[in-house]
Order: structure tokens, then C-alpha cells, then sequence
């Protein structure tokens, strides 16, 4: 078969740069570009390929196994859905396919709220048995003692404040937060209050840019926004709204930089009307051949094949 694992002197993720590979991206460094105004670029991968993808480029800082695989890659109607042995297997995946980006997943909704020592645990899961090597959380100042708890025991939390996709049926729906004083206030007291829990960095989504600017400021850790505006220390996209494959609803924020679905669904129609019409495959190109002599052979050796 043509699936065969990628050449070790070959790797996909890093032939078609003519620059070395980039050193492993730490909490340290992308403190750094914060430092340096440098804008912090984070994606989502959700299998062995899309990793591969997010590697492909030097500049990638993060790749965020997010929750959104529940509805991008599992085709579930909610992030809710989604359950922590599912995340798990994914993030094996994008481990092996991961490079020199921080690797950060999602705990998945109800996987952090019932205690402390729950989320604890399953974190750990998430970092022994998926090779992660930081979680992101969603919510304000009532996870702050998860936050803490995580953070002591070592393992990297980056928060995720505003729009809070786990809590979409709470919310109302998937509704732009902090436009009013009294919501941008609750916005700003959260993330304030998770990063003195100890997060590391913090997802701001769905809130005016004016506010995505504020918070910035107003925090010593990195900001990344998705939908914050251009303010904040650095930006997050879902690989399949970024690539065009996502046909979805898209979000204001959204900007495609590439049509990838059109490719991709050219690419199924042509193969299946080169297969109906014969051109698939050619005799010579795409077909092994046998030496005639030996061929002359196994015919008059007769049929049965003794
Ligand atoms: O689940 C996700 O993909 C996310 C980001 C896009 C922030 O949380």
C-alpha cells in the first residue's frame, strides 16, 4: 500500500523549509514574544496529519488539540459530547505528529468540574497517556482553585475567558460577551483571577476588541484571541476554518486562507470519474508488469495453480 510511515531522512513537516527546525517552543518563550510584542500564533490540530500540518510551519508557537474536534472531526453537534477517553486518543495522534509547538488540549466539559482531585486526575491522564504537555480550561473565577491545584502539581494551564463554547446552552447560545460594563467587568475579573491562580497564558474569545486590548494590558501572561480583535498578545483559528474545509457556520472573526475543500472534493470527483471511465489506472504508469517468460510459464502451468 502507498500509507507507509514518512521517511526518517524525509519528514513531511520539515523538507520543504530550507531552514533548520525550530527548537521546541517552551512557556518561557512565548513569554518572550509577549515581552517583544512579537504575535503568538496558535492552531488547532485534531489527528496525525492535521499536527503534521501545524508543524509544517516554523512560525506555529501552539498547536491546541481544542474540543472543537467534537463537531470539526467527530461530527457531534456540541462540545459537550465530547469524552475524555475520545480526547485522549486524539491527542496520541497529534502528539506523533507534533514538533517544536507547545502542545495544549482541552479538558473536556465535565472532566474538571466535579473536585479538584477529579480534574487532577484526568489531567494527569491527559499528560501521561496523550503526551501533552499543557491543558486549557474554560471558565472564570469558579475553576480558580483547579487552576491552582493544576499549576502546583505542575502541569501548565492556559485559561480560556469570555465566550465559553462548553457553556453555549447557559449562555443562550454562542453570543459575543463583555459588550455591556457590568459583563466586560466579569470578563476582566476572571481572567485576573486565573492568572493569579497561576495560568501561564489565556484564550480570550468573543469579546469587543477594545476589551481584548484592555485585558492584555492588564495581565502579565500572554493573551490569545479569537475573536478579541488584533490587541491581544496573539491569535488562535480552527485549522478547518483557516483551510476552507469547515462548511459550518463562520464566525464573524473567521478569515479563510485557503480553499482547501474545493481541492479536496475536485480531488474525489476527478479520481471517481477516472475509475468509472478506465483512465484509472494506466496499464504502464500506475501498473506492476511481470516478466514475460515467467508469465508464458504460469499460463501453461495451468489454471489451478499446482
Ligand atoms: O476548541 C477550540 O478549538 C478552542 C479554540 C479555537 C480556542 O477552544
Amino acid at each position: 500500500m502507498s500509507v507507509r510511515p514518512p521517511s526518517a531522512t524525509l519528514p513531511s513537516a520539515t523538507t520543504s523549509s530550507p531552514q533548520p527546525p525550530r527548537k521546541k517552543v517552551t512557556i518561557q518563550a512565548l513569554h518572550a514574544l509577549r515581552a517583544s510584542k512579537t504575535p503568538i500564533t496558535m492552531i488547532t490540530a485534531y489527528d496525525y496529519p492535521t499536527a503534521l500540518t501545524c508543524s509544517s510551519s516554523r512560525l506555529t508557537d501552539i498547536t491546541l488539540v481544542g474540543d472543537s474536534l467534537a463537531q470539526v472531526a467527530l461530527g457531534y453537534a456540541s462540545t459537550t459530547q465530547l469524552t475524555l477517553s475520545e480526547m485522549i486518543h486524539h491527542i496520541k495522534a497529534v502528539a506523533r505528529g507534533t514538533t517544536h509547538p507547545l502542545l495544549i488540549a482541552d479538558m473536556p466539559f465535565g472532566t474538571y468540574h466535579e473536585s479538584v482531585e477529579e480534574a487532577v486526575r484526568n489531567a494527569v491522564k491527559m499528560v501521561r497517556e496523550g503526551g501533552v504537555e499543557g491543558v486549557k480550561l474554560e471558565g472564570g473565577t469558579e475553576i480558580v482553585d483547579v487552576v491552582q491545584k493544576l499549576t502546583r502539581v505542575g502541569i501548565p494551564v492556559m485559561a480560556h475567558v469570555g465566550l465559553l463554547p462548553q457553556r453555549h446552552i447557559s449562555l443562550s447560545g454562542y453570543k459575543v460577551q463583555g459588550r455591556s460594563t457590568e459583563s466586560a467587568k466579569k470578563v476582566l475579573r476572571d481572567a485576573l483571577a486565573l492568572q493569579e491562580a497561576g495560568a501561564f497564558a489565556m484564550v480570550v474569545e468573543a469579546v469587543p476588541k477594545e476589551l481584548g486590548r484592555y485585558i492584555t494590558d492588564a495581565l502579565r501572561i500572554p493573551t490569545i484571541g479569537i475573536g478579541a480583535g488584533p490587541g491581544t498578545s496573539g491569535q488562535v483559528l480552527v485549522l478547518d476554518d483557516i483551510m476552507g474545509t469547515w462548511s459550518g457556520h463562520k464566525a464573524k472573526f473567521v478569515r479563510r486562507f485557503a480553499d482547501l475543500k474545493t481541492i479536496r472534493d475536485n480531488g474525489v470527483q476527478n479520481y471517481n470519474e477516472a475509475v468509472r471511465n478506465g483512465s484509472f489506472p494506466n496499464p504502464e504508469a500506475e501498473s506492476y508488469s511481470m516478466d514475460a517468460a515467467e508469465w508464458v510459464k504460469f499460463v501453461e502451468s495451468g489454471t489451478h495453480g499446482n
